[in-house]
């Protein structure tokens, strides 16, 4: 039998987020709705976040009420503070996701903190999961390159997603936020984090701005990673990371998994049919 990989859709949260036209909530939940029948076991819909710093956003409850839950997907959101928790789980959420950085410079511009203020900001956001029974992704960004600090050195990523797996996140998906990783640095990240925390525990997250993610995610496939994140039409970046690109596009990373011989469980027609609706959101076609 084919061995599984797992890909984690994020078109709905960091494919629109950074969309420059405010896209109206009947157009979120539908492209979410496309994606339901795809074969995803999980799709990142929105984020609880400030809607002063992420306008696209203010909807995200809104969008989770909206949408109609495929049985076997598990639908998530961004919670970077007890506040945003208690709107996912308002909202329904099915797993929420804390997200840290492994530069001080891009985690003062995107949380508004200090990493190690970041981690216990999330402490008190994992014991009310814990108590409710809800599972809590972590991400760490900059990985390999930072938009303020420039190169990342392996040893912080690896700080970071010891912290976060300490807290009792289940997976720590590692973002190239930049798009500037190389099969050569995001290799020298994975074996410095592979000697602490096993591939099964980890997730690769990659922006495709130079053209690099699907050899990333080869590279990350030999280190024994199985699940990765993407983005139905290649849509994405954040608003605090100036000049990175879209998260590498979900239909390409299946082709490439499917030719290699990996089981996704995703319909690729289905999958295009979501990956064009997403392309027609976009403000620059
Ligand atoms: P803060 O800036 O430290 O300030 O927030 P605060 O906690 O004192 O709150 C300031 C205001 O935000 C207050 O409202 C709060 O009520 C409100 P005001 O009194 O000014 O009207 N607020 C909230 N509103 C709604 N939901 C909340 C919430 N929390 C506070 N949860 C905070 C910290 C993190 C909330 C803020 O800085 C923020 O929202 N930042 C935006 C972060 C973001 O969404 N970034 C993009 C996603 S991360 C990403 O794309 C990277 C990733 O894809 C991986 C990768 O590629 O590397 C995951
Ligand atoms: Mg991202």
């Amino acid at each position: 039998m084919a061995e599984r990989v797992t890909i984690y859709e994020v078109s709905p949260r960091d494919g629109l987020q950074n969309e420059p036209r405010l896209i109206g909530t009947a157009d979120k939940i539908r492209l979410v709705d496309l994606l339901s029948a795809c074969g995803f076991s999980h799709i990142e819909v929105t984020s609880f976040v400030s809607p002063r710093r992420v306008p696209q956003m203010a909807d995200a409850a809104q969008v989770l009420a909206g949408i109609r839950r495929t049985p076997g997907t598990t639908y998530a959101a961004l919670t970077p503070n007890q506040q945003g928790f208690q709107h996912a789980m308002k909202a329904r959420a099915g797993e929420v996701a804390v997200f840290a950085s492994a530069s001080e410079g891009f985690s003062q511009k995107n949380i508004n903190c200090s990493i190690a203020e970041s981690i216990e900001r999330f402490r008190p956001v994992l014991a009310a999961a814990r108590t409710a029974g809800i599972p809590v992704r972590g991400y760490v960004s900059c990985v390999t390159d930072c938009p303020c600090n420039g190169p990342v050195a392996p040893e912080a990523v690896a700080r970071v997603a010891q912290a976060l797996l300490d807290l009792g996140c289940h997976q720590i998906s590692l973002g190239d936020t930049l798009g500037a990783g190389t099969p050569e640095t995001i290799g020298r990240m994975l074996e410095t984090v592979l000697e602490r925390i096993p591939a099964a525990r980890l997730a690769g997250h990659y922006h495709d701005t130079r053209g690099r993610a699907l050899d990333n995610i080869r590279i990350s496939l030999a280190r024994g990673l199985r699940v990765f994140d993407s983005s139905a039409g290649g849509l994405g970046g954040c608003p605090f990371a100036p000049g990175a690109r879209g998260n590498v596009a979900t239909e390409t990373v299946v082709a490439m998994l499917h030719r290699m011989g990996f089981a996704t469980g995703i319909d690729p027609a289905r999958l295009q049919e979501a990956a064009d609706f997403a392309l027609s959101l976009r403000s620059r076609q």
